[in-house]
């Protein structure tokens, strides 16, 4: 638990008591839970954690804790109080809380930083995560830094956090680095890195590959990582989508998520039989979105210049783990 030393210290600013959060498992697992409500009422007032029960969301996949303390724990107030004084929580009453606009983005990225340590990558492959200590590792469109912050407690020499997002990156931003280490924030898109050729040792990238272009990407991944280098990349199995389509629900949300899984489907068929990779186009922005399995990206991976070492089937995400040739 968090010391409560910053209570009475004026001078704490609200990122170092960000910091302090994002550094204690259990105030991280406490804005988990606040992320779980505040998605299904944004206006929540939060005085008395009376349910500590975690509220699912049907619509994602990473998991929602339940409130880490008893009912009637004193713990509870100081975790509120800290939340309050990073600026994620305002008072609404001498007891109650409710989120802040600034706070909400924050909140809303913590269930990722709670999960992030839970998807067995050390036992999917351990010559990977063994080996980021000391080294230049590319976090390839690192989201709200859930990665990052991960890659970094492994002992990264230095950490390039990448996304095309802005709003994403100024999250990652304010969670992911950690005192005494180093950690690069870069707005640009994976499929066109602006990095030199070999400056990274590791690529870590996090269900990034199903919404860009692979050949594009790849190419992009071996061109940068340096002789020997090792990617790991996290991809959709086709059950991602067939799952989202089984629990497809009669709202708004519910039927453009079911297109989207339709997209993702038919894009992984695409360029699993014909080798293509359709641009989907929405109201707003065209998109790419597939599925991957092992033998696609075999092909894929070797066509740019680097051998698939392993595959992990591991459930709906599998994991490809990629080395280039020393
Ligand atoms: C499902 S999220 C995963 C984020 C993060 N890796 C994680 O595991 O939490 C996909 C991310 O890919 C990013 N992204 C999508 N297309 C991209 C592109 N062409 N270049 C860089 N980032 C991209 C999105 O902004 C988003 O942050």
């Amino acid at each position: 638990m968090m010391e409560a030393d910053t209570a009475n210290d004026a001078r704490a600013t609200p990122d170092a008591e960000l910091a302090k959060i994002v550094a204690d498992p259990q105030s991280v697992q406490a804005g988990a839970w606040l992320a779980g409500v505040l998605r299904h009422n944004p206006r929540a007032v939060v005085s008395d954690v009376a349910d500590p029960r975690g509220v699912p969301d049907p619509n994602s996949d990473v998991p929602i804790p339940d409130w880490p303390f008893a009912p009637g724990d004193g713990r509870s107030r100081q975790v509120l109080e800290a939340l309050a004084r990073a600026g994620l929580l305002e008072r609404v009453g001498a007891e109650a809380f409710c989120a802040s606009s600034a706070g909400r983005p924050i909140l809303a990225a913590l269930p990722l930083y709670h999960a992030r340590n839970r998807e067995g990558y050390e036992a999917a492959w351990a010559e990977f995560v063994d080996t980021v200590a000391g080294r230049r590792v590319l976090d390839a469109g690192c989201g709200v830094g859930a990665g990052t912050r991960w890659l970094v407690e492994l002992g990264a020499r230095h950490v390039v956090a990448l996304d095309h997002s802005a709003e994403r990156l100024g999250v990652a931003r304010r969670l992911a680095p950690c005192a005494g280490r180093s950690a690069s924030f870069v707005r640009a898109s994976v499929e066109c890195l602006p990095l030199q050729d070999g400056c990274v040792d590791r690529i870590f990238s996090r269900v990034v590959l199903p919404y860009v272009n692979h050949r594009r990407s790849l190419s992009e991944f071996a061109r940068v990582l340096a002789p020997g280098g090792l990617a790991m990349l996290i991809l959709h199995a086709p059950s991602f989508y067939l799952r989202s389509l089984l629990r497809i629900r009669p709202t708004v949300a519910g039927v453009r998520e079911a297109a989207y899984s339709v997209f993702g489907l038919l894009g992984g068929a695409a360029l699993e039989r014909l080798g293509r990779e359709p641009r989907w186009r929405s109201s707003r922005r065209g998109f790419h979105l597939a599925y991957e399995r092992r033998g696609t990206m075999a092909r894929l991976v070797e066509q740019c210049g680097m051998e698939l070492v392993r595959w992990v089937p591991a459930g709906t995400k599998p994991i490809a783990c990629l080395r280039k040739g020393a």
